[in-house]
């Protein structure tokens, strides 16, 4: 039998970006392929790119260099190039690195078996089509025979696209107008997810709590098979298995009431909202075309507070954007401080090729940039400090995901609050004498442990185990119920 050619798919830019690199990995994986945790060990490479900054696009291009070599070093090997750059560039990459074969784009992730063999025929192809088609929420999004890298977690597709048009954001270019996926079809793969031991799912797109509105607007919801965003949840939460619900992103604007009490009145949702505000500042905010004011924002914070106290608020910020003022950038700090986000991914505004905002006039001085970044990263490292301090003392469960950063077989995972604990393993094998007895004791990815925090660091919560950790007899997506799944995928494909 003719050995099975091997694949390694390389991914940068958001959890989006992490999935379609799955699905991509199951497609390959029914077409006979094999995954390679080595690229050495590959004949076909795919770099799943992003270009939401300069610098993520960038990494293609120092990449594409020294895969050439890659390619030079065995004959037969095949590269292709996908994600966001390949939806934005397509033509240019094929044109400029002769070393790619394919580039396909965000909306025809089903082509790439058939793209990889003819392009194991000497073909070089470019596909970028758009599409309105809901069928690409029918690609596999699991095969039995991939090991899950993530044992109990699983992302799952709400909606694609994005039809905001932030001025600063390339994604409605990469990622083409919003499309929600019909809730029956992404009740069934919870359900399926559910039976293989999953227990809890992320809900993916690009303003995910925008999830059915074109449809519920238009009053069509029966037909094309949506809902109301707070209604997908609440569907989800009865499925019996999973204990966690998250989503990502939300955007500030479609954040209604039902949404709102959902975060008080269902258990399995998660007390954790990352909700972008980009900036504190109204004049900033409105050059960005981010429909809210800093008010708005902040009111919105606290309906959520007041639906589900304890809820931990996180953010994406924007410094530098074209005119910022320091007066914008000390609103932007004041809200900071006054929200007291648990956590918070701050950015230099990047200039990309095509949006709006790449046009303005008064650039922002990149030394006054980095400076406003670095004061913003102070004020948050110490927010976070806080947050965590007042976390000591009271108990949290850990999804575990590893070992932790610091090695010493200590296991880490996230909190309900999406917060990193590292489990002490000291104490929770105190009293156990026998090495095989603290292994068995250890808690491995998957399992769930109850723990008391005993300590905070800016990165991460230390917890002590109150109760052995909660293990699944059998852990794996190589089960009946993806075994079914794969059925019908093998009709639809
Ligand atoms: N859909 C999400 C954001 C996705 S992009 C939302 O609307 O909230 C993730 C983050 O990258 C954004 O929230 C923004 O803070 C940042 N970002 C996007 N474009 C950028 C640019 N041109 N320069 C700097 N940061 C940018
Ligand atoms: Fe980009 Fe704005 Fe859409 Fe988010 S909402 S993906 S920032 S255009
Ligand atoms: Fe990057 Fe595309 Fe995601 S630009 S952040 S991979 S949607």
């Amino acid at each position: 039998m003719a050995l099975r050619r091997r694949f390694h798919i390389r991914t940068y830019g958001c959890q989006m970006n992490v999935h379609d690199s799955q699905k991509v990995a199951a497609l390959l994986t029914r077409a006979g392929y094999r995954a390679a945790e080595d690229p050495e060990q590959a004949d076909l490479l795919i770099v799943n790119t992003c270009s939401i900054r300069e610098k993520a696009e960038h990494r293609l291009y120092t990449d594409l260099g020294r895969l050439r070599e890659w390619k030079e070093r065995r004959a037969g090997r095949v590269l292709g190039v996908a994600g966001c750059v390949a939806q934005q560039e397509g033509d240019a990459i094929l044109r400029r690195f002769a070393a790619v074969d394919f580039v396909y784009g965000t909306h025809n992730l089903r082509l790439v078996p058939a793209l990889a063999a003819a392009a194991e025929q000497g073909e070089r192809s470019l596909r970028i089509e758009e599409s309105r088609s809901l069928e690409r929420f029918d690609l596999p999004q699991h095969h039995p025979d991939l090991p899950s890298e993530t044992p109990g977690r699983a992302f799952v597709t709400a909606m694609e696209g994005c039809d905001m048009f932030c001025t600063f954001c390339v994604v409605p270019n990469t990622r083409g107008r919003e499309i929600s996926r019909p809730a029956a079809g992404i009740a069934a793969e919870v359900e399926s997810l559910a039976a293989a031991g999953v227990r809890e799912i992320t809900l993916l797109g690009q303003t995910v709590n925008a999830y059915g509105r074109h449809d519920v607007r238009r009053g069509r919801a029966p037909k094309a098979g949506t809902e109301s965003f707070a209604a997908l949840l609440r569907r989800l939460a009865r499925v019996p298995g999973i204990e966690r619900i998250r989503y990502t992103s939300p955007h500030p604007s479609f954040f209604d009431d039902e949404l709102v009490r959902a975060h008080g009145e269902l258990e399995v949702l998660c007390p954790h909202v990352h909700l972008p505000a980009q900036s504190g500042s109204d004049a900033v905010l409105a050059r960005m075309r981010r429909p809210y004011s800093a008010a708005a924002y902040r009111a919105l914070c606290e309906r959520l507070r007041a639906a589900r106290p304890d809820v931990a608020l996180t953010t994406d910020l924007i410094v530098g954007f074209p005119g910022e003022s320091d007066a914008d950038f000390a609103a932007t700090l004041a809200l900071m401080s006054d929200v007291g986000f648990v956590d918070a991914y701050t950015f230099k505004y990047s200039p990309r090729p095509g949006t709006p905002a790449a046009g303005l006039d008064s650039p922002v001085e990149p030394a006054v940039a980095q400076a406003r970044l670095e004061e913003l990263q102070r004020l948050q490292r110490s927010l976070t400090l806080d947050a965590h301090r007042r976390r000591v003392g009271s108990e949290t469960e850990v999804l575990v995901e590893g070992e932790s950063r610091r090695g010493a077989g200590q296991a880490s995972g996230r909190d309900p609050y999406h917060r990193v604990v590292n489990v002490a393993a000291e104490a929770e094998t105190a009293g156990l004498r026998s090495p095989a007895a603290r292994r068995a004791r250890l808690a491995a990815p998957g399992d769930v442990v109850r723990v008391r925090v005993v300590d905070a660091t800016p990165h991460s919560l230390i917890g002590e185990p109150v109760s052995p950790p909660r293990r699944l007899a059998e852990f794996g997506l190589k089960n009946t119920a993806i075994r079914a799944d794969e059925e019908k995928w093998s009709a639809l494909l």
